[in-house]
């Protein structure tokens, strides 16, 4: 099975200096999509689901459907829970069977957000799910359903590098996110990535360091920020503008179609294609190949990692999975037993 968790997966992103891509979904097509993007660039993925979005996607609903695709491929898979914002909805996605949360406590003030964040690790790490937090405060909106603002950072809720050793530390968590000039959704002129304090916290803490607002940054700061000790990069504002922008065109050009799926799989395509393209850059495409260390012993078609120096932890063990291995060893023993 491909199920993998964020601390797993990120760490062979650090020791191998690439990002991981971590997309959300929205809507049941971009699993599919996604996951197809993944395979065909042999590259790890993290697919997540935003709180926010849960006006889109039901968690408990979509997360089988996730799990399942997941489960088919010979490439490492994260199921994430990207900006949690309360324990609830983290537990419901432990429930739900993602291998990985982010609690983002970074509205609250430093010590909220510490406390909220500790108690997500205590609950997550005893069933070896990974947390992501967040530290500074990363602004901006996610796409809804038009374009909403445009904005631009704000240099007083940027990660403060004190802070991000103090939390990183006392915290626990597997990842962490920084502000450091990204905002979620369109920047307002270009965007200005403060590299100075991304070197700098890199050097404070150990964790592998996360990028939100992928969208709209360009190739060579994504590489420069890379380089610097980022390994997860969120990304979807131009992935889904993208698909619009292509069934926009798709329709203009041929006004007689009817057919719904055509319609909607011609913004899939371009989704595909825009995330194929990322992976690319983020250095991810081909780590799953046999002369990389990721996939190489995928030959069972099973996705392991024989690179001796990455050996994940106990594997994350989905509830169903427990079921089915309880149910076996219930029905061997009927067997051995018939009288009971
Ligand atoms: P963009 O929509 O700006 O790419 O950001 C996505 C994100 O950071 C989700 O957490």
């Amino acid at each position: 099975m491909a199920l993998i968790n964020l601390k797993d997966l990120l760490k062979h992103a650090q020791e191998n200096k690439y990002a991981v891509g971590a997309f959300n979904i929205t809507n049941l097509g971009f699993i599919d999509t996604i996951i197809d993007a993944a395979v065909q660039q042999r590259s790890p993925v993290i697919l997540q689901v935003a709180e926010v979005h849960l006006r889109y996607v039901n968690l408990e609903e979509i997360a089988p459907v996730i799990i399942s695709a997941a489960k088919k491929v010979d490439i490492p898979v994260c199921f994430h829970l990207d900006h949690g914002v309360s324990l609830q909805t983290v537990v419901r996605a432990i429930r739900a069977g993602f291998t990985s949360v982010m609690i983002d406590g970074s509205a609250h003030p430093l010590e909220e957000n510490i406390t909220l964040t500790k108690e997500v690790v205590r609950v997550a790490k005893s069933v070896n799910v990974s947390v992501e937090a967040e530290i500074g405060h990363v602004g901006g909106e996610a796409i809804g359903e038009v374009a909403p603002t445009a904005h631009s950072a704000s240099k007083e809720t940027f990660t403060k590098v004190d802070e991000a050793a103090r939390f990183a530390g006392e915290t626990g968590i597997d990842a962490l996110a920084i502000a450091i000039g990204n905002v979620h959704g369109f920047y307002k002129g270009e965007p200005n990535l403060d590299f100075e304090r991304l070197a700098q916290i890199r050097s404070a803490v150990n964790v592998p360091l996360v990028l939100h607002g992928g969208s709209g940054i360009h190739d060579d700061d994504f590489r420069k920020a890379i380089s610097l000790g980022v390994c997860k990069i969120n990304f979807y504002t131009e992935m889904s503008a993208g698909g619009v922008s292509r069934i926009r065109q798709y329709l203009t050009d041929k006004p007689e179609v009817t057919s719904l799926p055509d319609v909607i799989n011609r913004g899939f395509e371009e989704v595909k294609k825009i995330v194929m393209g990322r992976m690319e850059v983020f250095g991810s495409k081909d780590m799953c190949t046999p002369d990389k260390t990721l996939c190489l012993s995928c030959s069972d078609r099973t996705c392991g990692f024989i690179d001796p120096k990455f050996t994940p932890g106990a594997k994350t063990i989905l509830y169903t999975d427990l079921v089915d291995e309880i149910t076996k060893v219930v029905i061997s023993s009927m067997k051995d037993n018939p009288s009971g």
